[in-house]
């Protein structure tokens, strides 16, 4: 027999409305597909996490957008995803385009369910805070921060009406700890872990939650570029086991398949209480710290 929760109302009966409620809980807990009928719209969709995010839930029952600045390699990884992906070409440092891609979720689908604002760029620059380059700081912040902040403005735009949705940002390491990454990008990183606080605090009265994930390192081409770009002298492979080993958890790597998992948890109803929360992906790094001591026997 199918038992999924029925609530009973106020006046004695089930109404139709909770009936869909629960049996449409009952489908995506008890199918394996947590996002059935779920339209999700993801920036920087046509690479690295942003793909492996959109396969997730597509694989889970979602329609998903991919949005991103690269036209060709996002037209093709929406081909390669079937056809519950479409794509449309979108700059989130653009306010204009990030809103249009919002517009075009609601005429595709009439709804947006979930909004990940993932797109992100890691701008080259100095390491020393003198040399610092400004119009590289403002290109980093306009794209990760000012992005970010336009992503969730306009799904809140359309997310507010109906009560309801799933606000998430890819944020970093590079947010939680100072000296991982180029200022700029940690900066960056640490605004927009700020950010979903900031905003989760608002849209919680609406019904809207809004969280973010720090993952660790990755070998996407974001990481590769910044890293060939350390060690031009060596070859892709050896830049890739240099990213592999920089964690600390033995016997694992940061894939995009963890990020896509953590991403399809929050965005799921298994995180239906959660909301403002930073889910860091990084296997213990930003956890701890080991004191250095002198082994005993070196030690009179
Ligand atoms: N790879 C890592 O080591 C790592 C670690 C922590 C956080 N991140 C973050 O993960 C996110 C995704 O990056 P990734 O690692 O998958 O790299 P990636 O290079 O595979 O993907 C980034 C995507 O963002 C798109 N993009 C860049 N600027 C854009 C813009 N203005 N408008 C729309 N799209 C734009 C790119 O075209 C690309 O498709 C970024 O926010 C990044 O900062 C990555």
């Amino acid at each position: 027999m199918l038992r999924f929760g029925l609530r009973y109302s106020e006046n004695g009966s089930y109404s139709r409305a909770l009936v869909a409620e629960s049996f449409h809980r009952f489908l995506s807990t008890n199918t394996g597909r947590k996002l059935q009928d779920k339209v999700a719209l993801i920036t920087g969709g046509a690479s690295g996490i942003g793909k492996a995010t959109a396969t997730e839930f597509i694989n889970n029952g979602a329609k998903v957008i991919l949005a991103d600045i690269q036209q060709q390699i996002g037209q093709e990884a929406a081909k390669e995803l079937g056809p519950n992906a479409t794509f449309i070409t979108c700059d989130v440092s653009k306010e204009s385009d990030v809103s249009r891609a919002v517009d075009f979720a609601i005429s595709e689908h009439n709804q947006l369910d979930i909004m990940y604002n993932n797109a992100g760029i890691l701008c080259c620059n100095p390491p020393n805070i003198v040399e610092l380059d400004m119009a590289m700081f403002d290109k980093d912040m306009s794209t990760n921060v000012s992005g970010a902040m336009a992503g969730i403005k306009h799904a809140a735009r359309v997310m507010i009406p109906r009560g309801s949705g799933s606000i998430l940002c890819t944020t970093s390491v590079c947010g939680m700890l100072g000296g991982l990454g180029p200022h700029a990008y940690s900066v960056s990183k640490f605004a927009v872990i700020g950010m979903v606080k900031c905003l989760a605090s608002e849209l919680s009265k609406y019904g809207i939650r809004v969280n973010c994930i720090s993952p660790f390192a990755i070998t996407t081409p974001l990481a590769m570029e910044h890293l060939s770009k350390m060690y031009p002298h060596v070859d892709a492979h050896k830049v890739e086991e240099i990213v592999n080993n920089l964690g600390v958890l033995k016997g694992a790597i940061c894939e995009t398949n963890d990020i896509a998992n953590a991403a399809l948890y929050l965005a799921s109803d298994d995180a239906k209480y959660v909301s403002g929360h930073n889910l860091v992906v990084d296997g213990g790094f930003t956890s701890f710290k080991n004191l250095d001591y002198p082994a005993p026997d070196q030690v009179q």
